[in-house]
């Protein structure tokens, strides 16, 4: 098998990148892609950095796509005349003049490494978490001129919760491996939460909302923070850039930041919203985007995070009766941890509801 080495120094020989090749690390910070920490000695006891990453193209069918989707937002956002605090990643033109090049059938980019900065899986303190929220806003501000139906749906129905409730009750109805007996009341909670799940689609088909450029993973570890003094430097991981829903991206960062307990916890009791999480990251989300997000689609971000988690709660709950197929499990029940886990915190999101709704109003007031 060909050294990890070797393909590295393909992939740069395919890129005008200045400086002698020194030697790589592995990121383990990331879950899906393969990104290597790459050093050039520049002479003069100096040194070039970069980012080098092969696509997962088994999670990513269309590697491509991404790619020119990720080309065309790069663009607007280097052209922008809103200038945000922060930057997204930037990915080198090779010698070809793609944003990436295509070495054995692998697909492989480039980015210049961003120094002195952070990635944190999880975060409590109040004012990272506004950070993330702003930048994560500023993310749309930016791109809010963009026409969204210019990038391709590199994962068709990614968010169409209507499709995904189909798909969960046709595999109830297949029951492949007779799982469905051991989660009748998981199942029951989709059943009796749909109307809900299915309300964003709904309001998009009726015209009620736009289609905007969403990142579509908001999770802390893909903003790079300043180490010195926790600034939002980058946003990476535009993988699943698409058009969609700004209540998506809002509602996927609450699922995530505002969750008591780690994503697979079996203590359901420790599962809950933590409000105060809820506060910190939408105070600001809405500072950065208050004056161009519509009414109705601030109105309707607390309902972004219930659809969001009962869609996750679906994916979870459907994975585990068709034998657990798409996620990677490190026990039998993982995915129905994972299930209950979600089904949790969706019941303690709508029992707060509107404690989620005032805070928005407050906020939109005064931030
Ligand atoms: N340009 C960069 N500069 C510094 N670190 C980076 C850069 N790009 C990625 N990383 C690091 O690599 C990790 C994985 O990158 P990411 O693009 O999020 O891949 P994945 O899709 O696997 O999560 C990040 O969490 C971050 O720690
Ligand atoms: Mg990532």
């Amino acid at each position: 098998m060909e050294m990890l080495e070797e393909k590295l120094q393909k992939v740069y020989s395919k890129y005008d990148i200045e400086g002698t090749f020194e030697g790589y690390t592995l990121c383990t910070s990331g879950h899906i892609n393969d990104t290597y920490h790459v050093r050039f000695a520049l002479g003069n006891n100096k040194h070039k950095e970069y980012i080098f990453q092969r696509i997962n193209h088994h999670v990513f069918k269309d590697p491509a796509g991404i790619m020119s989707n990720i080309r065309k937002i790069t663009q607007h956002w280097q052209s922008a005349k809103i200038k945000p605090g922060c930057d997204i990643v930037n990915f080198l033109d090779s010698k070809d003049g793609d944003n990436y090049v295509v070495l054995d059938g692998e697909y492989w980019r480039v980015s210049p490494f961003i120094e002195n900065s952070i990635s944190y899986e999880t975060v409590e303190n109040p004012e990272l978490l506004s950070n993330a929220g702003y930048a994560f806003g500023q993310f749309q501000y930016v791109l809010s001129d963009f026409p969204a139906h210019l990038l391709k749906e590199t994962i068709p129905d990614f968010h169409n919760t209507k499709k995904r409730m189909d798909d969960f009750f046709n595999i109830v109805a297949l029951d492949p491996i007779g799982r469905v007996k051991e989660v009748e009341r998981e199942i029951k909670f989709i059943e009796k939460y749909l109307d809900i799940a299915v309300k964003l689609v709904e309001m998009q088909d009726r015209g009620e909302i736009p289609l905007r450029v969403v990142h579509n993973d908001t999770k802390y570890n893909n903003i790079l923070i300043d180490k010195d003094n926790n600034k939002p430097l980058c946003i990476i991981d535009l993988d699943t850039v698409m058009p969609g829903l700004s209540m998506y991206d809002f509602g996927d960062a609450i699922r995530f930041a505002a969750n008591r307990a780690v994503e697979d916890e079996t203590d359901l009791s420790k599962i809950g919203l933590a409000i105060e999480n809820f506060e910190a990251f939408a105070s600001g989300f809405i500072s950065a985007s208050k004056d161009f997000l519509t009414k109705k689609e601030l109105d309707n971000m607390a309902l972004g995070a219930v659809v969001i988690t009962i869609e996750q709660a679906s994916r979870f709950l459907a994975d585990y009766i068709n034998g657990d197929k798409y996620y990677r499990i490190n026990r039998q029940s993982h995915n129905l941890d994972r299930a209950r886990c979600q089904i949790k915190l969706a019941e303690d999101m709508i029992l707060n509801y509107d404690v989620m709704r005032n805070t928005i109003d407050r906020l939109m007031a005064y931030v």
